[in-house]
């Protein structure tokens, strides 16, 4: 992995105008060998964070020969069961990749100060590269305070503000949000032309629609960005001009078919736990997309589960190595 990378320099066949020709597969140049032989429309977001992983364990492998073992640690604050489970899952994935991966856990009655110290603790600690703390935190507790008291340089969250500056101005010695570097990665790889494409964000948090809207907007990247959000007027105006879609609302099925233009690619962040009788749990997980209606339209998509979620894991993987790299 190259410092400080943004894009998919590599195999990544971002701008082939000359074949981007034709519907529904406008926007899809599907170059990356391994990805183009599936065409079933649908993004394999698992085989993808498989594929990130592997260059991870032999950056990881190259570091280990250096002396250096990256490590991660992440704070979990209260008893979150989604929390737990997605912390659960970043801590054994840093083991799998042969990285130090720690979880400290503290019920949800500390205090702002009590948190402050243990990430003073974690900044001075040359065995930590990345620093995550999970959100989101208890009322009592200022996120923004615990956000800014990391290490910018161990923020491998990319939420100090630092970081979300470096992102804006294009300086790329810093880290940019996990889901959308992730998102950014997976289009890259499966060859989706961004340079001059109309791309339409719908969300507009912190975590995923303004970082995203930055990555999208890069040199080398090109797209040419809408962001939408909850009191724009005519949504579907906007999500029906998109070349790629990108949908981080938080609403279940808020994007329907008639919303979308055929041959576009639908990216979809969301993650939304609805109530299905016919599963045992009471519950399933869906997107922000009507992913079945919407498939009939779209060239590429991503289910809900196994399409961007995995990618975020992996692209917070791949900050740490990197924090690791520059830090030592
Ligand atoms: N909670 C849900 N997603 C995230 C994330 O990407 N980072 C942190 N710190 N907390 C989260």
């Amino acid at each position: 992995m190259k410092r400080g990378r943004w894009t998919l320099p590599d195999k990544a066949s971002v701008g082939h105008p000359e074949r981007s020709e034709g519907s529904p597969a406008k926007h899809r140049d599907r170059s990356v060998a391994s990805l183009a032989q599936d065409d079933t429309g649908i993004i394999d977001g698992a085989k993808l964070a498989a594929a990130l992983q592997a260059d991870v364990a032999k950056e990881v492998a190259t570091l280990k020969a250096r002396g250096v073992t990256p490590g991660l640690t992440v704070v979990l604050v209260g008893d979150d069961a989604a929390s737990a489970v997605y912390v659960g899952s970043k801590e054994r994935t840093c083991l799998e990749l042969g990285m130090n991966g720690e979880t400290i856990r503290r019920p949800a009655s500390i205090t702002e100060a009590e948190l402050l110290a243990i990430v003073d603790r974690l900044n001075d600690d040359p065995a930590v590269h990345g620093i995550l703390v999970q959100m989101p935190l208890p009322k009592h507790i200022n996120s923004d305070a615990v956000i800014r008291r990391i290490r910018a340089d161990k923020d491998v969250d990319g939420f100090h503000p630092v970081n979300v500056g470096k992102l804006s101005i294009g300086e790329k010695d810093g880290f940019a949000p996990c889901t959308p570097a992730g998102v950014l990665y997976m289009l890259q790889a499966y060859g989706v032309r961004t340079a001059g494409a109309d791309c339409v964000i719908v969300g507009r948090s912190n975590i995923v629609g303004k970082p995203m809207a930055s990555l999208m907007m890069q040199p080398g990247v090109d797209a040419t960005v809408t962001v939408c959000h909850s009191r724009t007027n005519d949504l579907a105006a906007h999500t029906r001009r998109a070349d790629i879609l990108i949908v981080a609302a938080g609403r279940p099925r808020m994007v329907t078919a008639d919303m979308v233009k055929p041959g576009a690619v639908v990216i979809d962040v969301g993650m939304n736990r609805i109530a299905d009788a016919t599963k045992k749990s009471g519950t399933r997980l869906v997107g922000d997309v009507a992913f079945d209606e919407v498939r009939e339209v779209a060239s590429l998509i991503t289910p809900v589960p196994g399409g961007v979620g995995k990618m975020t894991i992996a692209m917070l993987m791949a900050n740490t190595v990197r924090a690791a790299a520059q830090l030592s």
